[in-house]
């Protein structure tokens, strides 16, 4: 499975403060909110990235995540003409993704939650194994502002509508989903909605016709942001610095989980670490490579 980051778009709800700088690339408390999204797909295992980027924002990447060797990864960019929606996004990665299912993730989401790693490799075998599209659902006051999924008793999705005036449920569909190789195919079906965009939610309907649409739900433990407005990229700031000052980890640092998924080895971490050595995110990734076999990961509860 490959992963598809989307970070391009026109960021028109954060203006004036993303009218000359893209969205992620601004930092969510300590880091740029691109790290926040990438280490989700890293937390599946995936090593091999697309990300989604406007063609002026390419020199910017390329200083800041290169080609992702340096955290034993392959990341490409695709260069997405003009902002016309997330299927629109996800179709410029034809040719770099081919023939394989791909995990995607919207840049401006964060998601904060007890063994994401293992949930999410749990979704990508699966769908490796059985295709078809796997979503996620997080109940959420105001519905209004993203794709909304409708179950019936039994749990069986009924419909997902984007930005609903009039939502059939409060569970919102967040921005990480898990697609078989039929999405390319699917995605070439997709039509522009009413307001011009090829939504990603008629792209999970077409898994949806086909009855090849998962979905379950997060539950109370888990803390789920769309960064995408003044008030929730500051709620976000404000999140990660709680728990990284409350609990010692830090959130979406991507060098640690290259780190941890043993795709860089201590020396490499040293290095990187020695990159950012003024600032608590370099001590932070030093005490990492310092740390004997981490004992507290393995006393926690797993099933
Ligand atoms: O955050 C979850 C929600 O994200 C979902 O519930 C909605 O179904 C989904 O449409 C999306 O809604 P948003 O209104 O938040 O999407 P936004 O326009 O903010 O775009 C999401 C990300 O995708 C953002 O990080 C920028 C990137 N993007 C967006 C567009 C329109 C692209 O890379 N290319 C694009 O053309």
């Amino acid at each position: 499975m490959k992963g598809i980051v989307l970070a391009g778009g026109s960021g028109t709800r954060l203006y004036p403060v993303t009218q000359v700088v893209n969205k992620h690339l601004l930092p969510i408390y300590n880091k740029p909110m691109i790290y926040y999204s990438l280490s989700l797909v890293m937390l599946a295992g995936i090593r091999e990235v697309v990300i989604v980027i406007n063609p002026s924002d390419e020199p910017f990447y390329r200083k800041l995540l290169k080609d992702g060797s340096h955290l034993g990864m392959r990341i490409e960019y695709s260069l997405q003409e003009a902002p016309l929606g997330l299927t629109h996004a996800i179709m410029s990665t034809r040719d770099l993704v081919g023939e394989n299912p791909a995990m995607v993730v919207l840049g401006d989401n964060i998601l904060y939650g007890h063994n994401l790693g293992e949930l999410f490799r749990k979704v990508k075998d699966s769908v490796e194994r059985e295709g078809g599209a796997y979503v996620f659902g997080y109940h959420v006051q105001d519905p209004t502002r993203f794709g909304v999924v409708e179950f019936d008793q039994e749990g069986r999705v009924l419909s997902i509508e984007e930005k609903p005036q009039k939502p059939k449920s409060n569970f919102a569909v967040i921005g990480i989903y898990f697609f078989d190789i039929t999405l390319f195919e699917k995605g070439a079906r997709v039509k522009p909605s009413a307001r011009g965009e090829y939504e990603i939610t008629s792209l999970l309907e077409e898994y949806l016709k086909e009855g090849s649409l998962r979905v379950s739900l997060l539950g109370r433990g888990f803390a789920w942001f769309d960064a995408g407005t003044h008030s929730s990229f500051l709620e976000a700031g404000n999140f990660v610095q709680t728990i990284e000052e409350k609990t010692g980890y830090m959130l979406g640092a991507v060098e640690e989980i290259a780190y941890r998924n043993g795709w860089i080895n201590r020396e490499e971490l040293k290095k990187l670490a020695c990159l950012y050595q003024k600032t608590g995110y370099g001590e932070y990734l030093l005490k990492v490579a310092e740390e004997e076999t981490n004992i507290a990961e393995r006393l926690y509860f797993h099933c």
